[in-house]
């Protein structure tokens, strides 16, 4: 089955362009803040860096849920849309003095911390404003996710966060500092993630190094799990809402929160990845030698994921109901990763047909380049497109 598109509406627009269902999107953000109120102390931030356009941000701050930043700019686009301040978290393993700055001016809800020299410095900053910034600890948990290596981050060998033998050092040298406050623990094992047995190996390290810090008398009251709740790729219609119900339940299960405790959940993919859809033109059907090509005038440069992690996005011709065949789909970049997918099954390809790249909401506008010179996309959503 193919989506439901304004397709009239598409014929005037410029293309390649992201298309954001706003139905899809809310559908969403309802099941989610739905699961999650099941269970009192639970609290969800969505993962700016999925997808920050400033239309997709302000319906999920409307929603309710926190946003969790990686860069200043993210805490900006945050701020623009609208996001409380007091519900804004800062993670990064690389946070620039201006950005940390910025976090402190804005009086930040936290900074999730990955190393003792950044402690020192945000301790520093925060003197030099005479305020004191809650901090969390991203720790890394060594537990391994079944995603692709290059989007798994909880790894020893990943450079993010903070080793759990260096754990309660860290922990000595925060309580020591008098303009910083340690409020809580961060964790994040990878992206994309659909077996819920690797959310429990987190739930069970994360309860291991609770018992050894309250056997220390040391009380937190943050616990924050990040993200990584995977989409069906390859079903974008019939499974356009992800199991947020497993998810949670998996967390109220397994991980022993303390009652005084909240549980943070840092979601991207899973909030905005279904919703969106790349929507490009096809410039020429070229015969190759032994296949067909459907030449679109879409690349890497607008959707890199197929390109950098072998990603599937479905892909499908919106205009035309004739018989199927098969196309290589690529793009007009002048790089050989530029394919979209091979020997795809569409209705009959024809120049000026609109094809869709589906589950293209997160990780798609947001990191597309202007490699060769190209104008990045925009992006508009159901709404706009009435
Ligand atoms: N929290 C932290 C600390 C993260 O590093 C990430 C994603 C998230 C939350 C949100 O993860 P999600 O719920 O979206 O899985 N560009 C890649 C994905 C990179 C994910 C980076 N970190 C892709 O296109 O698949």
């Amino acid at each position: 089955m193919k989506g439901t598109f304004p397709i009239d509406k598409f014929r005037e627009l410029r293309t390649p362009f992201y298309y954001y269902d706003t139905k899809v999107l809310r559908e969403t953000l309802s099941c989610v803040r739905t699961e999650a109120a099941k269970y009192g102390n639970f609290d969800v931030h969505y993962a700016v860096k999925a997808n920050a356009n400033p239309k997709v941000l302000s319906i999920i701050r409307e929603n309710g849920l926190g946003a969790d930043c990686v860069s200043g700019g993210e805490v900006r686009a945050a701020i623009k849309a609208g996001f409380p301040t007091n519900k804004i978290v800062f993670a990064g393993v690389g946070k620039a003095d201006w950005e940390i700055n910025l976090g402190l001016d804005y009086n930040i809800f936290c900074f999730n911390v990955e190393s003792i020299p950044e402690l020192e410095i945000i301790n520093e900053l925060a003197a030099a404003k005479g305020k004191v910034a809650n901090v969390a600890f991203r720790i890394n948990p060594n537990v391994g996710a079944h995603t692709h290596a290059n989007i798994t981050t909880g790894l020893a060998e990943n450079k993010f966060g903070i080793s759990m033998q260096d754990m309660d050092n860290v922990i000595d040298v925060a309580l020591e500092m008098k303009n910083v406050k340690f409020i809580g623990l961060h964790f994040h094992i990878g992206s994309q993630i659909l077996d819920m047995s690797d959310f429990v190996a987190l739930c069970n390290r994360v309860n291991e190094l609770q018992d050894k810090l309250e056997s220390h008398r040391i009380r937190i009251e943050h616990v924050n799990v990040g993200g990584g709740l995977g989409i069906d790729y390859k079903h974008p219609n019939r499974q356009a809402i992800p199991d947020f119900k497993d998810y949670f339940e998996t967390y109220a299960e397994h991980l022993k929160l303390r009652s005084y405790q909240t549980l943070h959940f840092e979601l991207g993919r899973a909030i905005t990845g279904q919703c969106g859809s790349l929507i490009s033109r096809v410039l020429y059907v070229k015969q190759g030698a032994n296949k067909k090509f459907a030449i679109l005038d879409a690349g890497m440069t607008d959707l890199i994921r197929p390109a950098l992690y072998q990603a599937y996005h479905k892909i499908e011709n919106i205009t035309s109901e004739e018989v199927v065949e098969a196309y290589d789909v690529v793009g007009p970049i002048c790089e050989s990763s530029d394919v979209f997918g091979k020997a795809i099954d569409l209705n009959k390809v024809k120049r000026g047909d609109l094809i869709a790249l589906r589950s293209a909401g997160a990780y798609g506008e947001i990191m597309a380049s202007s490699y060769n010179c190209r104008e990045l996309p925009k992006g508009y959503t159901s709404d706009e497109l009435v």
